[in-house]
């Protein structure tokens, strides 16, 4: 048991009592931060005169000397230290002595764990971004190559109207722009420097708060030193974000697997990204994407949890946010695998574009574009909904499609059918003559690429 605080007590601390209260099994993934806070805040002593430059350079050299033993192994972050921060200064004070024993000079482990926190969040909030972006090139790839890949677009899981393989995919590259643009907006409310905000009211000690933030890359110190230590909106915000993107990975990954599935065809994932079956030789499934799709649960516990310990505590610092950590560490490593994994999944995976669109042209998808045909002929929309209904159950009847019945068929259904009705009813007609914006026709649909390339800066 190695701790900061024995001071005032005369006994010791009971080993379940101390094992409940300890953190460091989990607190030393941001190991990295708090070397990178200790070493910031002891420069800012240094430049208001609390430490001397000797002071500072031997702080700095043990916490380095400290950074590269664990890096080769030499020390190892062990548990008979209570967290992190007891860890990073017992080894100092070992190494360096007395100087060591300075560094927390105008600090509380309440200001540090919650710098630690926010710094080692901040670099997660940049990878999610990368991954992200990454996923967001991937899918961009797809619609390129895919403009005029014809599939049936989807209602109720009911096929519905003929799109593109690439208007389906730009559904999911909006999403996932959209998640990119919440983490930009996290990141630059969050950017702000809770070192100096002390236990909870600050300290006497003339302490720069502004050098300290900007050695650290933030926009500027928190405002109030109350909010600095127990301020873990951030956190909320990123854990939701982070529920979001794994929402639409995991409508994707359903997607995908229905895609994969004997009936559909749509797709082949990659034997690398596949696994088969102990028992059934002939099975090759989907487990990324199930697992994907399953992970989500966990990632919004993480939210669920963090909201509720937050709504019942006082201000400032209560030992209750150290809960802060294990499923939020937890959620941020899921999400980026998951986009990873998700990621690999994709760009190598195979589409059958002829049975998307044999599936497309099977699946009555071009009866609206029929309906609106007699429309344009002047029959009133209602009547032309009802005729192509008519028409649709004589299909079913018949086991065609629309477009192999023979033109006395048509007339036999209304006389108002001519020649061209083949040309309307094309799936090529039926997906190119929309070009609305955000349609899936073959110019509309170059439209929103150059949208998408400008925001991947390509
Ligand atoms: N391990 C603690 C946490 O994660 C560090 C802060 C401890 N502060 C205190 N006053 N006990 O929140």
């Amino acid at each position: 048991m190695a701790q900061l605080w024995g001071g005032r007590f005369t006994k010791a601390t009971d080993q379940m009592v101390y094992d409940f209260n300890a953190s460091i099994i989990f607190d030393q993934k941001f190991f990295y931060q708090d070397i990178a806070g200790s070493t910031a805040h002891v420069k800012m002593l240094a430049r208001v005169g609390i430490l001397t430059d000797k002071e500072r350079d031997d702080i700095i050299a043990g916490l380095e000397g400290i950074k590269a033993d664990v890096e080769s192994e030499k020390l190892i972050i062990s548990s008979e230290y209570e967290d992190i921060h007891s860890f990073v200064e017992a080894n100092l004070i070992d190494r360096i002595g007395d100087t060591g024993k300075k560094l927390h000079t105008g600090r509380s482990r309440n200001d540090q764990v919650a710098l630690d926190m926010r710094l080692y969040t901040r670099d997660k909030v940049e990878a999610t971004s990368e991954a992200l972006e990454h996923l967001l090139e991937t899918i961009l790839g797809i619609m390129e190559e895919n403009v005029d890949t014809i599939m049936p677009g989807f209602t109720h899981l009911q096929k519905a109207q003929p799109i593109t393989l690439a208007h389906h995919m730009g559904a999911y590259f909006e999403m996932f722009k959209r998640d990119c643009l919440r983490l930009s907006d996290i990141r630059e409310r969050m950017n702000y420097c809770p070192l100096g905000s002390g236990a909870l009211a600050g300290t006497t000690y003339p302490l720069d708060r502004e050098y300290s933030a900007s050695l650290l890359g933030f926009d500027g110190p928190c405002l109030n030193s109350m909010d600095g230590v127990s301020d873990r909106d951030y956190l909320i915000e990123f854990l939701s974000a982070l529920c979001t993107i794994q929402m639409h990975l995991s409508r994707f990954s359903e997607e995908v697997i229905i895609w994969n599935s004997n009936e559909y065809r749509f797709v082949e994932i990659d034997d690398a990204y596949s696994t088969g079956s102990s028992i059934m030789p002939q099975k090759k499934n989907p487990d990324i994407a199930e697992l994907v799709r399953g992970k989500t649960g966990r990632v919004y516990g993480a939210l669920t949890s963090l909201l509720t310990t937050m709504k019942g505590i006082p201000l400032a610092y209560n030992k209750d946010m150290q809960e802060d950590k294990e499923l939020s560490f937890d959620a941020m490593d899921t999400v980026i695998n998951c986009i990873v994994l998700f990621d690999g999944m994709l760009s190598t995976m195979k589409f059958n574009k002829e049975i998307m669109e044999e599936s497309a042209k099977k699946g009555f998808t071009n009866a609206t574009d029929a309906a609106d045909y007699l429309v344009m002929k002047g029959v009133p929309f209602r009547d032309a909904h009802s005729i192509i209904g008519r028409i649709v159950l004589y299909c079913i009847d018949k086991n065609i499609a629309i477009d192999d019945m023979t033109l006395d068929e048509f007339k036999s259904m209304s006389p108002v059918f001519e020649e061209d009705i083949y040309k309307a009813i094309s799936m090529d007609t039926c997906v190119n003559k929309r070009l609305t914006v955000g349609a899936p026709g073959h110019d509309a649909m170059l439209q929103e690429i150059k949208q998408c390339k400008l925001f991947l800066n390509k």
